[in-house]
């Protein structure tokens, strides 16, 4: 069976890491071949951090680059930009009335700003409304799973209250979505071993940048620090390049081999590291190829988003029609 999914990509401006692609990207783009997916930039909800025009566009363009180069379908999904679908701003100015400003003061996102010293009165109102933008762009969809981190559970939670809340005066016209959350690969360990990868912690392994910088990142990636020569036998679990051969490497027999000879001394460090530089090269090579080729063709790129965008558009008008008459407002759109 079919499911409706959902799911939107905040253009915040970090370059891909692997971490992202196994735990949020890959996931997202394979739920393409058997359902209904919706994925969109979410543009509107980068300005709560970026606030330059050159450097939002950028941030926009790049994201777009990225999924289409790790292989989102546009033929297989519906993939649009946030602000090219207007009934998402007009659906937040609906649901803000069905959520409390007790229930919006609990949000995580608004809680860290003022746990980092930042005051009430500074706080900007994109970012504490947040929740609501992101609920209208869910509810307008209808869709049945929304796949996302782990950190945005409880946007997905108030979501689902706003529908409940909303259905309980007018009927059930909106569906409660649920968060789809991957235990799995939640939170691959960055290059130093101990934290998540990040962006900003500095522990990435990048999927575009150049090729000196990701052989960099992955010849200075912890591995087993009681091993002093390539002849003491060596720990192979919780090691972070194994990890990380485990995710990138295709060829299970090297992994095995390596894995083995490092148990027992017989290969060093680097010679595991080259193999896995080797590995990345041969997972994201075409990919970042294409990446290149897009790039080049940005008329493609504009009809890819505006094809997205009427797709999407008639899903999110019809929503918001039901919503206007449920509520009591016959306008033009709906008489
Ligand atoms: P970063 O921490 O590098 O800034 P983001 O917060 O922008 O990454 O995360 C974008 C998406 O990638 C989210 O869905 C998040 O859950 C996922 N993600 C980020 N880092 C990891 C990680 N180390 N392991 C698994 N998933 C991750
Ligand atoms: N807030 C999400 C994030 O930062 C992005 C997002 C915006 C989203 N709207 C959404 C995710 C709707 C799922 C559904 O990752």
């Amino acid at each position: 069976m079919k499911k409706r999914i959902l799911s939107g990509i905040t253009p915040s401006g970090s370059a891909l890491h692997i971490g992202n692609y196994f735990g949020a990207v890959k996931p997202q783009i394979e739920l393409q071949n058997d359902n209904e997916t919706y994925y969109f930039v979410a543009d509107l909800h980068a300005l709560t951090t970026v606030q330059d025009k050159a450097g939002l566009e950028k941030n926009i363009t790049n994201v777009i680059l990225d999924y289409l180069a790790l292989g989102l379908d546009p033929q297989k999904c519906v993939f649009f930009r946030q602000s090219d679908v207007p009934a998402h701003s007009q659906m937040m100015v609906v649901l803000g009335n069905y959520v409390t400003l007790g229930h919006m003061q609990r949000m995580h996102a608004y809680k860290d700003k003022l746990q980092k010293g930042v005051t009430v009165d500074a706080v900007n109102m994109g970012l504490f409304n947040y929740p609501i933008l992101m609920a209208a762009d869910i509810l307008l969809y209808k869709p049945e799973f929304i796949p996302v981190g782990e950190d945005q559970r409880q946007h997905v939670e108030i979501t689902r209250d706003m529908a409940e809340s909303f259905n309980k005066k007018y009927g059930n016209v909106l569906v409660l979505p649920e968060p789809m959350i991957s235990k799995e690969v939640g939170r691959i360990v960055g290059t130093d071993g101990s934290r998540k990868m990040s962006k900003s912690l500095g522990n990435v392994i990048s999927i575009f940048e150049d090729e000196e910088v990701i052989h960099k990142q992955i010849m200075g990636c912890y591995t087993d620090p009681n091993r002093k020569k390539a002849t003491d036998p060596g720990r192979v679990e919780g090691n972070p390049v194994f990890v990380f051969h485990d995710l990138i490497n295709d060829d299970k027999n090297e992994v095995a081999d390596l894995k083995q000879r490092y148990g027992k001394g017989q290969v060093g460090d680097v010679e595991v590291k080259e193999r896995l530089f080797e590995a990345h090269k041969r997972l994201f090579s075409k990919a970042r190829q294409t990446r290149k080729a897009l790039e080049r063709d940005q008329e493609a790129l504009r009809a890819i988003l505006r094809d997205g965008a009427n797709k999407a558009s008639r899903v999110a008008n019809a929503t918001l029609e039901e919503v206007y008459s449920s509520i009591g407002i016959i306008n033009s759109l709906n008489k």
